[in-house]
């Protein structure tokens, strides 16, 4: 291998994230080594697929590569993953379907068009409010605002307990001590289990209603179960969200003239929502386990071993995309695989175009000109990328 390029063991390590990095690894293992085994360490041994064929048909085949042990590289030292088999992203069919049909009713087109104008609204107040900021973070006091309010909607969390939720999950999901997080995230499950009991008395029209009165063949979800639930789609519906969009107007503000060019052509606002999914990728991967013997480019892949996709390798794959290291606003097609593909695709893919949508109308609408005052600070993260804090200033028009 080039020595001027990383091994593959340096992608277990969250430190080498946000250097860019990761992208030339990726790109000399899709060209050289696409099913790579790395041995177990800190994390159990696992397989990496690079390639975006064999990322889109190991997503599409839920059969042979389970989702129901976990999703995510998890360390030795923490055991299984408590939701394995129990929540919608952490299941197999025939259960994740019906599981997946409970709660789906909430992200159709038609609910996402009846959240828009509350949408617009809320993203309003919040870049006023930052425009009379003389700086202010686009990632804590812009972006990561509209996923919380769209989730606390959906769940039925009432208007007034939204900031206390939007503390708290600033808290869990920012870096920082361990402890400050693990005690946030503990809060977290205590409001849920609240909102849980309450429903259970009194149900409503929401998301947190639908798992406690939802029943799979005739059972109940466990509250565990309802619980776990809840912190898959606070998790998903919000963190996601977050850095597409902060690493969207990162991007922007690296290309100026691209920015320039959707202000003048409102019409590229959805080829430049894809491409900003596929830029910035913010889910870095997901695993899966395989359920019987595979064979993948000559490489014997067992039952029961892990095999981690990375999602971000997959858009840049020079076998599917023209020019992939090029950020192109105007790029068709575009079907990369930033939401998933398969049975387990984004369950919030549309509500997350929406408001990325709504996020980059509003400020090409009501903000002259937006100025990064400070360096962007990575995530180091080997779940999710994107930027931490993005130092900037709005000028109004
Ligand atoms: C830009 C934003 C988003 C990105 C990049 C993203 C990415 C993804 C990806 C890659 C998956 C597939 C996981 C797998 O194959 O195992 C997924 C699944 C999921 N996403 Fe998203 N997501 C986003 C927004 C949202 C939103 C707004 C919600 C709303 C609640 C959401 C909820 C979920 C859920 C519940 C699943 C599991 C679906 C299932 O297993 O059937 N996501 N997401």
């Amino acid at each position: 291998m080039n020595v001027l390029v990383p091994e593959p063991t340096s992608l277990v390590n969250p430190g080498f994230y946000g250097t860019g990095g990761p992208h030339s690894v990726w790109r000399r293992m899709r060209e050289h080594d696409p099913v790579h085994w790395h041995e177990p360490a800190q994390y159990p041994g696992f397989w990496s697929l690079t390639r975006y064929d064999d990322i889109r048909a190991a997503s599409c085949d839920a059969r042979v590569f389970s989702s129901a042990q976990g999703i995510l590289l998890r360390p030795v030292a923490l055991g299984v993953d408590p939701g394995g088999g129990r929540t919608l992203a952490l299941t197999d069919p025939p259960r994740h379907r019906a599981l997946r049909s409970l709660v789906a009713d909430w992200f159709t087109t038609r609910s996402v068009r009846d959240l828009e104008d509350g949408m617009r609204g809320a993203v309003r107040d919040v870049v006023a409010h930052a425009m009379e900021l003389e700086e202010c973070d686009f990632v804590t006091d812009i972006a990561a605002r509209l996923p919380l309010y769209v989730i606390c909607r959906l769940m039925g969390v009432p208007a007034t307990e939204q900031e206390l939720l939007f503390s708290l999950t600033s808290k869990a999901f920012a870096a920082g001590a361990p402890e400050v997080r693990s005690a946030a995230h503990q809060q977290i499950m205590q409001y849920f289990a609240d909102l849980m009991y309450r429903r259970m008395n009194e149900p409503a029209d929401d998301l947190v209603s639908a798992l406690v009165m939802g029943e799979i063949d005739g059972e109940l979800f466990s509250e565990e179960e309802i619980l776990l639930n809840c912190d898959n789609l606070l998790v998903g519906g919000t963190e996601n969200v977050r850095l597409a969009v902060s690493g969207g107007m990162r991007t922007f503000l690296d290309h100026p003239d691209d920015w320039k060019r959707l202000r003048e052509d409102r019409g590229l606002l959805p080829t430049a929502v894809e491409e900003v999914l596929r830029w910035t990728s913010s889910a870095t991967h997901v695993m899966r386990t395989v359920t019987e013997p595979v064979v993948l480019h000559g490489r014997e892949i067992h039952a029961g071993d892990r095999v981690v996709l990375w999602i971000p390798s997959a858009n840049r794959d020079e076998l599917r995309f023209e020019d992939p290291d090029r950020f192109d606003i105007g790029r068709r097609p575009n079907r990369h695989l930033a939401l998933g593909a398969g049975e387990h695709f984004c369950l919030g893919g549309m509500l997350a175009r929406a408001e990325m949508r709504i996020f980059f109308t509003e400020l090409l609408d009501s903000v002259k000109g937006i100025e990064q005052t400070g360096p962007a600070v990575p995530v180091e993260s080997i779940v999710v990328s994107g930027v931490e804090h993005l130092p900037v200033r709005l000028k109004a028009k």
